[in-house]
């Protein structure tokens, strides 16, 4: 692009960028080019990301929050109205999508029967997808490449590479995808070889070594 297009396109890659950087501001590292849509309350006080990061935040706002360690891995991305509250520890691997609503907790902040507050660290694996309005409780460590279905309640671990969903959630089935996908959302909007935004597939299958991810 080149002239008054060009310009526009700069200023507006200039805006974006400053608006990330101030609602980004207490993260203590953020990687490479994150994106942030609308207003978010990034506000936790140990809070490290990853690159490529996406945070919209749009009918409803989103949180990032509490005063437990939090990690977030490369291109991970949280949708509007996502909750994400650690007194404890959270950590989401890289190609992690949270869907809209989505509430991620460490601490279930009160207790039952005069008994404390369960306090016990979450653990979302690389390349896991969980649906709108999903809430996973504290404790739980779900494996890479999971599916997590719209509304389930996750109060116990998943293993790699299989459809959970339900309150209590359960494993519906397993789920099979290329070698090379990284990601629970395998379809056309995948970054995989061969799609929308992936590079052509006969090209990147031949400089690959067996079994590799791409990204
Ligand atoms: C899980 C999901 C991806 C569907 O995947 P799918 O492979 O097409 O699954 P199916 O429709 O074949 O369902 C498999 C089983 O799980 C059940 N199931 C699917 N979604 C469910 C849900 N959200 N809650 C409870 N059960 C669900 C189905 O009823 C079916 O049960 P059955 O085998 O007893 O008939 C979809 O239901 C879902 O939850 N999507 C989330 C979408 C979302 O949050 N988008 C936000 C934008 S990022």
């Amino acid at each position: 692009m080149r002239g008054w297009g060009a310009v526009k396109q700069r200023q507006a890659e200039r805006k974006q960028r400053r608006h990330a950087e101030r609602h980004l501001r207490t993260v203590r590292r953020v990687g490479s080019g994150p994106i942030v849509l609308g207003t978010p309350i990034v506000d936790g006080t140990d809070v490290e990301i990853g690159d490529r990061f996406m945070i919209w935040s749009g009918h409803r706002q989103t949180l990032v929050s509490g005063s437990g360690r939090i990690r977030i891995g490369d291109r991970v991305f949280i949708n509007s109205g996502a909750v994400v509250f650690s007194e404890v520890g959270v950590t989401l691997g890289d190609d992690v999508a949270l869907a809209n609503e989505v509430y991620i907790m460490d601490t279930s902040s009160h207790g039952v029967e005069g008994r404390e507050p369960v306090e016990s660290p979450v653990v979302i694996g690389s390349g896991t997808w969980v649906g709108a309005r999903a809430m996973v409780m504290p404790g739980v460590t779900i494996g890479s490449r999971v599916v997590v279905a719209a509304g389930a309640v996750v109060t116990k671990d998943v293993p790699d590479d299989v459809l959970v969903a339900g309150n209590p959630a359960r494993v519906v089935r397993p789920l099979t995808y290329p070698p090379y996908c990284r990601r629970a959302w395998h379809d056309k909007y995948c970054s995989c070889p061969g799609t929308l935004f992936g590079p052509p597939m006969i090209a990147t299958l031949e400089s690959l070594p067996e079994g590799s991810a791409v990204d």
